[in-house]
């Protein structure tokens, strides 16, 4: 039963059930209403969206493709505070967009250009709807509504100018046309997960930016075949690597050009060319959502790789501050930073909030996790005087910073872990241990060939989970999720222990080899990926991002109520291999889910990707994002909207046209209870 709530008992719904429905569904008892689509205006001048392919001005509309949201309260009066139940902000990632050959096809009246060079029009929209956002909110009686002409209203987009704050700031590294001093960039980009700090700022997680940077077929030699080399062949740009969108062919201005970063100048700085601009991508993001006159600041301490979300492990005055991360890429690792000041309560609530980021984020020390067999782990730091990093034969790393910028390389140099795509971490309230979504992984079966496969180990044990009953090597197709119990230490913990609180399956998999969770029809999923404990309730809601399962359901939001690191089992997994020998791999399960520890709530539209997750202190109302519903619909068809795969949310009765919109919805427990009981 929830604290101080002795009628209300934790996960007292009625389990929804799998769903192809073009709709938001949730538990009897429940509604669900949308609340912030893409395109909405967010000032009091902006037209309405017409959602038709000719609206513009999307600096001052929502953006597309919502994914990671924290909530701000407010007081009564417009003031930050930790409560405020009724009125607050909610900080969002707005991440990418649905795109097809280049264009973001709905954004545009006739499906845009999907060849190069782009237009710039068209290029400018599409740079607009990515980035961030903040938009007010309010309880008006039972109902949730958001300020269109707020003065909290803002968005940032890939052109915002930001801060590098940190050890980078002011590196060689990060010397730019733009910034010839390496203390600036411009913007954010492909925004992911998101994190709150204990002193009331938005933190967010730059996930898949190198995608939208293009390098030159013959960079390699022009670079001389430098250090950067490896570094952007390691970040995913190998020479002649194309770009998503098309963004740098939009014309000779900066906000163009910088997208090839094999563009030079004349000087023998490299200040006066784009080479850097990569660089400037990649953090942990830091927003004030209260005070849009502050730049964001872009915290290099935390690492460079593909941020999801940053997870404050627990908070205890006295001790450094811990901060959990994974960089989602097959066969990446997960991250802890550690604040080398020490938490002091009376900053949680200092009017300077940015100041107290610079306290705790520019300084301390990065780790990467190493998970062993027996179900303990290390945490590595990844310091320049560590003999496997300063001797590093793959990459000469020049300082402590560069350690911090190319932390992807570091982590290779002491022999981390690869994980199955870490996606999202948070923390259990309960007991202090952190919960790492990993969503699956293509890559880890039984006999890897070349150096982008990994053999299966104790804790990404699963190397061919086919539901489908084929014995192909597939790789983890459903995913797991893994958590940590820090050593006594706690925050400065450098060992740990570790299971798997559960193993996405299909409920009528096999229950030896995949189904080892031991999944029901109510609660079976796969491919976890937002995972968000309520502080509220306690409850540990996940989200699924998938495609294994998607002909039999759509994406979908399931609550936990989990115990701890070591209360399951250790289980052998085999693998018979083409020798005729066979691999065993031991891992270590959680125990059982029952039908009271775990169910289904949610199940979204076609398409669409649940993510996102807030709510307000008082665990009342959650806000939770539809991202990319009709995702699959072919751009060829942007003009008839019988062919979409997805009208929602319109097929709901929110806005005009009826192409597919990402929006945010909340969520309200018809008696006024709190979400999840
Ligand atoms: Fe944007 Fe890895 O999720
Ligand atoms: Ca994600
Ligand atoms: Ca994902
Ligand atoms: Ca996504």
């Amino acid at each position: 039963t929830v604290p101080g709530a002795p009628t209300e008992k934790l996960l007292g719904f009625n389990p929804v059930a799998k769903s192809l429905a073009d709709a938001v569904v949730v538990p009897a008892g429940y509604t669900a209403s949308v609340l912030y689509a893409l395109g909405d205006p967010l000032t009091g001048s902006t037209p309405a969206f017409k959602n038709d392919g000719t609206d513009s001005d999307f600096e001052n509309r929502a953006g597309d493709h919502h994914d990671g949201m924290e909530y701000f309260g407010l007081t009564a009066d417009g003031k930050p505070t930790f409560s405020g139940n009724d009125r607050g902000l909610l900080a969002i990632n707005h991440e990418a967009t649905t795109d097809e050959k280049l264009s973001s096809f709905f954004l545009h009246p006739n499906g845009g250009t999907m060849t190069l060079p782009r237009p710039a029009a068209e290029i400018d929209k599409e740079v607009a709807i990515h980035g961030l956002a903040v938009v007010e909110v309010r309880r008006n009686g039972a109902k949730w509504e958001y300020i269109k002409d707020s003065a909290f209203n803002r968005r940032v987009t890939p052109l915002t100018e930001m801060d590098i704050s940190g050890p980078a700031r002011g590196n060689a590294l990060m010397v730019t046309k733009y910034s010839p001093n390496g203390t600036k960039t411009r913007g954010t980009l492909n925004n992911c997960g998101t994190g709150k700090t204990p002193w009331n700022t938005f933190l967010s997680g730059e996930e898949n930016w190198s995608g939208y940077f293009s390098r030159g077929s013959a960079d390699d030699a022009a670079r001389g075949n430098d250090k950067s080399v490896a570094s952007l062949r390691r970040y995913g740009r190998s020479q002649g690597a194309t770009t998503r969108h098309g963004w740098e062919t939009g014309g000779s201005d900066d906000k163009y050009a910088r997208w090839d970063i094999s563009k030079t100048g004349a000087s023998a700085d490299g200040s006066d060319d784009y080479r850097n601009e990569m660089n400037g991508m990649g953090y942990i993001v830091e927003m004030d959502a209260y005070d849009k006159t502050r730049l964001a600041k872009k915290r290099t301490a935390l690492g460079r790789f593909a941020h999801e979300s940053a997870a404050f492990g627990k908070v205890v005055a006295g001790q450094p501050l811990a901060v959990y991360m994974g960089d989602d890429s097959r066969n990446e690792y997960i991250f802890k930073f550690v604040s080398t000041a020490v938490w002091s309560a009376a900053d949680a609530t200092a009017s300077d909030r940015l100041a107290v980021g610079d306290k705790y984020l520019d300084n301390g020390k990065l780790y990467v996790a190493k998970f062993n067999a027996d179900g303990t782990g290390q945490w590595i730091e990844l310091s320049v005087t560590n003999p496997a990093i300063a001797g590093y034969a793959s990459y000469k790393f020049a300082d402590q910073a560069d350690v911090f910028v190319n932390a992807r390389l570091a982590a290779d140099a002491v022999g981390a872990t690869k994980m199955d795509r870490p996606e999202w971490c948070s923390t259990n309230p309960a007991n202090g241990e952190i919960y790492f979504a990993l969503t699956n992984n293509s890559n880890r079966v039984a006999e890897p060939s070349g150096s982008s496969q990994s053999a299966p180990d104790a804790a990404n044990p699963r190397a061919y989970t086919d539901m489908k009953g084929s014995s192909t090597q597939r790789g983890n197709v459903n995913g797991h999720i893994l958590r940590v119990r820090e050593g006594a230490a706690g925050s400065t913990a450098t060992s740990f222990n570790w299971d798997v609180y559960l193993f996405g399956a299909e409920a009528k998999a096999a229950a030896a080899t995949v189904n080892l969770s031991g999944l029901t029809e109510d609660q079976d999923f796969s491919s976890p990926d937002g995972i968000a404990f309520s502080a509220a309730t306690g409850i540990c809601w996940f989200q699924t991002d998938d495609g294994a399962y998607t002909d039999v359901t759509n994406c979908m939001m399931v609550a936990g109520i989990p115990g701890q690191v070591g209360d399951g089992k250790k289980v052998t997994l085999t693998y018979p291999r083409s020798n005729g020998s066979n691999l065993t791999v031991d891992t270590y399960v959680g125990k059982a889910a029952t039908p009271d520890t775990l169910k289904r709530f949610l199940v979204g539209p076609v398409g669409s990707e649940i993510t996102g997750l807030a709510e307000t202190p008082d665990g009342k109302a959650m806000f939770v994002n539809i991202q990319h519903p009709g995702e699959n619909t072919a751009a060829a068809n942007v003009a008839d909207p019988s062919k979409y795969t997805s009208q929602w949310p319109s097929n709901a009765g929110y806005g005009a046209g009826k192409r597919p919109r990402s929006a945010t919805i909340v969520i309200t427990k018809n008696d006024g209870g709190r979400i999840g009981t």
